[in-house]
């Protein structure tokens, strides 16, 4: 893998963050609340956004605890912060955001049946998304050129590893986790249908008017415009070169991949995915 990461356990981690092995080890036994949410996903496959959705619904439902503040700041991110962030220690119901796979997540996700939340998007996209993230975020090597992104892609050597083993290990782990599953895709289909099962699955009753706001708060539009959800203080602390709010379609990777390209990719899937019980909905 590049110099910019180290692998463990299969999946690559970032040499530039504070983050080690026995830090990873130690999460495992992380306590949790059973009140407490985690949004589960591969990289570059809709974090942020369920970050919104889930932050928002919260507030609707629990008014007395809505804040001005980042999502950032909200969601604390399970993997690579400091185990004594402040952040973690915040009232129920609490969110936490992590990429970990099933085996690396702390052992009371299953033991309590915390809920889970999985966001999976199309790996064409993801691959695109991760390609311009990696020249914008700091901790990531700017890669050579597409088709050499294209290739550690493939071969699972980027930033987590391999997303085909990221989502076939939660398909996988689905009836031992009390997990919930949204494809990004379905979210820009029907943004409110998804909004309402996330709802139904989280326990939170909201009235109609209350999901119409959830769901005009985190369009793209608007997440790219209100700083306690696009991440812009990144951008303005110099981590991130370009936006995160790039361009939040499906399908742009048929401005990415040539032909050649595509058909390896689909010859890939089809031979790691054979066992995948998700129905896609990909183009
Ligand atoms: S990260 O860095 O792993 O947390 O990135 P992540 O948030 O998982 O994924 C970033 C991509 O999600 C898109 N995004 C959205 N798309 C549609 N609607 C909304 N509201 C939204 N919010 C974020 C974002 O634009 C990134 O995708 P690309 O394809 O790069 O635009």
């Amino acid at each position: 893998v590049s110099p910019y990461l180290f692998t463990y356990k299969k999946r690559n981690f970032l040499v530039k963050d504070k983050l080690r092995p026995n830090d990873l080890d130690t999460l495992q036994h992380f306590e949790l609340r059973p009140t407490d949410v985690f949004l589960i996903t591969y990289p570059k496959s809709g974090t942020v956004w369920m970050q919104q959705i889930v932050v928002q619904i919260m507030d609707e439902a629990h008014p007395e605890l809505a804040e001005d503040a980042s999502n950032r700041s909200r969601v604390p991110w399970l993997e690579e912060r400091s185990a004594d962030d402040p952040n973690r220690e915040r009232p129920d119901p609490r969110i936490f955001g992590t990429h970990l796979p099933p085996d690396m997540l702390p052992l009371a996700v299953k033991d309590k049946q915390i809920k889970a939340v999985y966001v999976w998007r199309n790996p064409k996209d993801v691959l695109v998304s991760l390609y311009h993230f990696a020249q914008s975020w700091v901790l990531l090597e700017t890669p050579k050129s597409f088709q050499d992104f294209f290739q550690q892609f493939l071969d699972g050597k980027v930033y987590m590893g391999s997303w085909f083993d990221h989502v076939s290990e939660y398909s996988a782990a689905r009836n031992q986790l009390n997990i919930h599953f949204v494809q990004y895709e379905n979210l820009l289909k029907d943004l409110r249908g998804e909004v309402v099962k996330l709802c139904s699955f989280l326990g939170q009753d909201l009235t109609d008017e209350a999901i119409d706001r959830v769901v005009e708060s985190s369009t793209f539009k608007n997440m790219k415009t209100n700083p306690n959800a696009n991440y812009m203080e990144l951008l303005e602390k110099e981590r991130y070169k370009k936006e995160t709010m790039r361009k939040g379609v499906a399908g742009d990777w048929k401005n990415h991949l040539t032909v050649a390209q595509n058909q390896r990719f689909d010859e890939v899937l089809k031979e790691k995915m054979k066992t995948l019980p998700l129905t896609c909905i990909w183009e």
